[in-house]
């Protein structure tokens, strides 16, 4: 990983904690959506399903799988989501790899071969430029099996129609409230970015502070998504289902639904 690579668009990660509560009550459908994928369109298993998530956070679903028996490896760029989805492996006995690294040029260890990788809630958006991500696709798919499967979640753009969004997500444990508000403004077809706002409004111990960070999602009609898929032929569209994280029901890859689930094969 270069060292130059860290930049303003991770800086609300700094708290992985407050991230991870944000995002908790996602994390029991997601691992049940990646077992129940794999089962039905992934390779014949003779162990444990070997899964890799490229920027994985605070390491939220590196922890639901591990207890599940599965064998995990991840990385993120931010370095305190990284120790701290290290600790929560640890702090459980539970293995696990996770490392510091760039969705761009990550590499994995020697040897390694998943069956599963994925990147959900449009984390692959954060690659800026088109090489870049075409470099991360290819690398994925490098380090599956043949047969493995990648899930890319994220949210795709119809440029004739992209009022300004706001998401709100709050988080709560004792002692501790977490308001996470995002908001997106109009895409820029030609810029291909999508400027977004995340405040976060953190309550403990009866006193508020508030986090903000801006950063630029690349964006991605569906168009746009399979000219990319286009240049990495390893790997191929098997099925797309949406952020319900339902296994019954199936999506097209066009506008009608925005944000989906692409589960690809290498082949
Ligand atoms: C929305 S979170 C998703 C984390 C995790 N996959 C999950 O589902 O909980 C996005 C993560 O991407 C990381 N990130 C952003 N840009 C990155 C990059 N270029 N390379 C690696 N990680 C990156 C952030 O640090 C953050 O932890």
């Amino acid at each position: 990983m270069s060292k130059s690579s860290e930049n303003s668009a991770t800086a609300w990660y700094d708290s992985p904690l407050y991230y991870d509560m944000v995002y908790a009550d996602y994390t029991p459908k997601e691992t049940r959506f990646i077992e129940g994928i794999i089962k039905k369109h992934g390779p014949k298993l003779d162990g444990p399903m070997r899964v890799f998530e490229p920027a994985c956070g605070s390491g939220r679903l590196l922890e639901s799988l591990s207890v599940r028996g599965h064998v995990v490896h991840g990385f993120d760029l931010n370095r305190h989501q990284v120790a701290f989805a290290k600790d929560r492996l640890k702090a459980k006995g539970l293995k696990g790899r996770v490392w510091r690294d760039r969705l761009q040029d990550f590499k994995v260890p020697k040897a390694a071969r998943y069956d599963v990788a994925h990147c959900f809630v449009s984390t692959f958006k954060y690659i800026d430029t088109e090489a870049g991500a075409v470099r991360s696709l290819r690398r994925m798919a490098k380090a599956l099996r043949p047969g493995g499967l990648l899930m890319l979640g994220l949210h795709l753009t119809d440029y004739k129609h992209t009022p300004p969004d706001h998401e709100r997500w709050i988080g709560r444990k004792p002692g501790i409230r977490v308001v996470s508000d995002t908001w997106s403004a109009p895409a820029n077809r030609k810029s291909r970015t999508e400027a977004m706002r995340t405040r976060m409004r953190i309550t403990e111990s009866g006193v508020t502070r508030t986090e903000e960070t801006l950063w630029n999602f690349r964006t991605y009609s569906p168009r746009e998504i399979r000219a990319l898929l286009a240049r990495v032929p390893s790997l191929e569209l098997v099925v797309c289902h949406d952020f319900h994280y339902d296994l019954a029901s199936t999506r097209k890859l066009d506008l009608e639904y925005s944000d989906v689930i692409l589960v690809l094969r290498r082949n």
